[in-house]
């Protein structure tokens, strides 16, 4: 049985992701990894991906061992290939949160257990499932729905773009010249059969919006950017104003953390229809789901 990977939410078909949705939900999830490990490594930061991640495993049966970037040294002690096929002997499935993208691209092409993106430059897409769950359980039937990101074409938004695609929603991003998306992630989208519009103008994006959503100005990793970001994102804020232009009933999203005051007003984050508090929940619901479905098949009948 060949292991599968998930580095990015379109890893899954639409029919799986709702299955991973679905799975997330289960009240008595499959014990996959029941007395497994799972190594869970982080080259940045974390909150809620390293919290989800590890009582999703204990959710599952399963044992975390939880790892910081210098400790193993990626690249530095020993490479990122021999790495995973290390870690591949002691755990049942890899997650790994990278500066480049391509680290997991290499640890994925050795590991002989999956490997599960926990965020890179280019993508976050355990954060864009629980996003989805969040939206299914808010509206029910998500086709048709319209989306509003305004800020930066980040990683979190592309995750998002390509997982509303697969489940029917409408996105309009409105970002800063010269932090839009790409031309070849767009036409990921279409291949998708998803639609995003991409403006430098934040009430358009809002607009008809059922939910409007943003992300921090500076990434992990983008650092020395952080004043040059600051005055391109100016403008850019969710605030009350800005929001009651979308659909009265209008949600918001943000992955966390957020920065009051910059991306987001206070009034907006705090506000009541402001989800992230459930959203972030999601996080540890989300994750189990997908490694259920990740290890499900490769769990050997008693
Ligand atoms: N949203 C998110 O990924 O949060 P952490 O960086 O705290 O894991
Ligand atoms: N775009 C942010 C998300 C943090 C969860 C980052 O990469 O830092």
């Amino acid at each position: 049985m060949s292991v599968r990977h998930l580095l990015e939410v379109d890893d899954l078909t639409p029919t799986e992701l709702v299955e991973v949705l679905d799975l997330a939900e289960a009240a008595d999830p499959p014990r996959v990894l029941d007395r497994r490990g799972a190594a869970l490594l982080f080259e940045k930061p974390s909150a809620r991906t390293r919290n989800a991640a590890e009582m999703a495993v204990v959710d599952l049966g399963g044992h975390p061992v939880a790892m910081q970037g210098g400790e193993v040294g990626i690249d530095v002690r020993e490479t990122a290939e021999d790495l995973a096929r290390v870690l591949s002997g002691f755990h049942a499935v890899i997650g790994a949160r990278v500066f480049a993208h391509r680290t997991l691209v290499r640890m994925a092409g050795a590991a002989s257990v999956p490997v599960v993106n926990l965020l890179s430059d280019v993508a976050h897409p355990t954060q864009a499932l629980a996003d989805i769950l969040t939206l299914r359980q808010h509206f029910g039937a998500l086709a048709g729905r319209r989306l509003a990101w305004v800020g930066d074409a980040n990683n979190v938004f592309r995750s998002l773009s390509l997982a509303a695609a697969m489940v029917g929603i409408r996105v309009h991003a409105a970002c800063p010249a010269g932090f839009g998306p790409p031309a070849d992630h767009l036409a990921r989208v279409a291949d998708l059969g998803g639609e995003v519009t991409v403006s430098e103008r934040p009430e358009a994006a809002v607009e008809g919006a059922d939910v409007v959503s943003t992300d921090v100005w500076t990434s992990m990793g983008q650092e020395d950017e952080a004043e040059r970001r600051r005055s391109a994102f100016a403008g850019f804020i969710v605030d009350q104003a800005l929001f009651d232009q979308a659909l009265p009933d209008a949600v918001f999203l943000h992955c966390l953390p957020a920065h009051r005051g910059e991306e987001v007003s206070a009034e907006v984050v705090d506000g009541p229809r402001s989800l992230v508090w459930a959203q972030s929940e999601n996080r540890l619901h989300a994750l189990r789901g997908l490694l259920a479905f990740l290890l499900l098949p490769l769990v050997v009948a008693p």
